[in-house]
């Protein structure tokens, strides 16, 4: 089983997104999986132009051959495609969206109703199952609801299907390891335990979901908490990633 995944965070490996992933591909690939991670940042992807040139004059072939060529080919070759982004402005990073509107060459132009809806025809590609991985600053799961809505429009557009979402609000609980040692440990258990879930199962149980997103300081104290931080991060002029 293959999985490919992407890191959509302009931070890299400094950030939460990539701890999250790091976690969930590592419990993947400990139940066997072949697993191949990507971070977007450090790849040369333009902006989809919009010509259509992919559907009408060089069929599945983009206009602009830059790191797009390679990471369409990983993601029509893999069973699971996970798409780790932060929520940014309650969707995802420039970066996801690019990547994604990049994927259009494998879209076959022509229409067809599914369900009384016109979409595309299924893509003579085969398209991954879809996992999203994401992570955002403020503490309600509802910050979520833009991104994981969005994901499920994607994937029925391409015809194939969200598994599931592995969601860490409060990102920065995770590196909390002094402060909340037990919540941590049980977030980070509970993220290795869905990449193995996904192999083993091709599903994530709630109780495995419900870990990773759980609530560890109550709001009023989370802000209390943020408001301290910030106070440092501005003295000392420097967010730490
Ligand atoms: C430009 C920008 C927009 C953001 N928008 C949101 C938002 O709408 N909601 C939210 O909860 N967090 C938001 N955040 C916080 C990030 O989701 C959070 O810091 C996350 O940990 C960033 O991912 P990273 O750690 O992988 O860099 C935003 C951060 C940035 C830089």
């Amino acid at each position: 089983m293959k999985i490919f995944s992407v890191n959509a965070s302009p931070t890299t490996t400094r950030g939460m997104t990539h701890i999250l992933m790091d976690l969930f591909l590592e419990g993947a690939r400990e139940a066997g999986a072949e697993v191949e991670s990507v971070d977007l940042q450090k790849k040369k992807i333009g902006y989809c132009v919009g010509c259509l040139n992919c559907w009408v004059k060089t069929p599945g072939v983009c206009v602009q051959d830059d790191d797009m060529t390679e990471l369409r080919q990983k993601f029509i070759q893999s069973d699971y495609f996970v798409l780790g982004t932060p929520v940014y402005v309650d969707g995802m990073t420039a970066q996801a969206k690019t990547f994604l509107d990049r994927l259009i060459p494998l879209v076959d132009p022509y229409f067809e109703a599914v369900d009384g809806h016109c979409r595309h025809k299924k893509s003579k590609s085969k398209v991954p199952e879809l996992v999203l991985l994401s992570v955002c600053g403020f503490c309600e799961l509802d910050n979520f609801g833009g991104l994981v809505d969005h994901l499920q429009r994607i994937s029925r557009n391409m015809q194939t299907r969200l598994i599931g979402s592995i969601l860490r609000p409060a990102s920065r609980i995770l590196v909390m390891d002094k402060i909340l040692p037990d919540q941590v440990k049980q977030i980070k258990q509970a993220t290795r335990r869905a990449g193995k879930e996904l192999v083993e199962q091709g599903s994530f149980s709630d109780q495995t979901l419900a870990e990773i997103s759980q609530e560890c300081i109550p709001t009023e104290i989370f802000i209390d908490g943020a408001n301290l931080f910030w106070d440092r991060c501005i003295e000392a002029g420097k967010f730490p990633v």
